[in-house]
């Protein structure tokens, strides 16, 4: 049975989508098999590999009206495939809210499919909202980008509550995969300062591959491809490759 990863931070702008994109696209170059699922209706994960965010993705899915194996799409890479979401995707904010078992759509709406990826991998909104509850309620366990900044530590602690929540009352399983640093600026000290105060809190649930500020992916999700196709030996593909590998020694 597969594994599926949800990537969690109430912040925006972490490297959610970012880190959920290049981390697929490297485990599937491992020979994983890997189903991308983009669980936000700004849909930044499913242009970033080069699908066109539009009607019959997730949000049919979650509906009733699509069968989860006809909403999914092949991308660039091989062994790498996507469910993709589309600005519908915002309206289920509101229609899932008030429905009785609300937090457990997405997980029965991937249920049919488990058994068929090695991975999935569910990119979700900077929110704890209902389609951040779903996804945490979807997955087996959960990977947290963080931006080395002052205020990124004020959010992890409603974080970890709200994950502690969904284990007690919703998803037993669910373990915390791990916590990991993006857009790392050497430069600066603050960095520094947030990258040591993270480790002395949560050591072996942090990473030691953090990932570069790196413009090359900024750039990729334009193009429709991972760092592994745009531009393989930048700084940002050599660290997500790294992560990568860090990530499946360790599951
Ligand atoms: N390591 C990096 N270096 C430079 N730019 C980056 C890096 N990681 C991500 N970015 C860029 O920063 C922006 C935010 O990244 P991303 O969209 O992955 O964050 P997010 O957490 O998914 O955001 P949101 O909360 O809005 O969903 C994007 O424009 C992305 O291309
Ligand atoms: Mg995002």
């Amino acid at each position: 049975m597969g594994k599926t990863f949800v990537f969690v931070n109430q912040k925006g702008g972490v490297g959610k989508t970012t880190s959920a994109i290049n981390l697929g696209a490297y485990f599937a170059e491992h020979g994983k098999s890997v189903l991308l699922i983009d669980f936000d209706s700004q849909a930044n994960l499913t242009s970033g590999v080069g699908v066109k965010p539009e009607k019959n993705g997730v949000y049919e899915v979650l509906a009733g009206i699509l069968p989860v194996q006809k909403a999914i799409r092949k991308t660039v890479c091989s062994n790498l495939f996507v469910l993709p979401a589309s600005i519908d995707l915002s309206g289920a904010t509101v229609e899932l809210i008030g429905e009785e078992k609300s937090d457990f759509f997405l997980r029965e709406a991937i249920s049919p499919i488990r058994a068929e990826y090695d991975y999935m991998l569910i990119d979700c909104p900077p929110s704890l909202g209902v389609l951040t509850i779903n996804g945490l309620v979807a997955a087996d366990s959960v990977l947290i980008p963080m931006q080395c900044e002052y205020f990124a530590l004020e959010g992890l602690t409603l974080l970890l509550q709200t994950i502690q929540r969904i284990k007690s009352n919703q998803n037993p399983g669910l373990a915390i995969e791990g916590i990991f640093f993006t857009m790392f600026d050497q430069r600066t000290r603050l960095a520094q300062q947030v990258v040591r105060q993270v480790g002395v809190y949560f050591k072996d649930n942090v990473y030691s591959t953090i990932i570069p500020r790196n413009v090359r992916l900024s750039e990729a999700p334009s193009h429709g491809l991972p760092i592994s196709r745009y531009d393989p030996s930048c700084a940002g593909a050599i660290a997500y490759k790294s992560l990568c590998k860090e990530i499946l020694s360790k599951i």
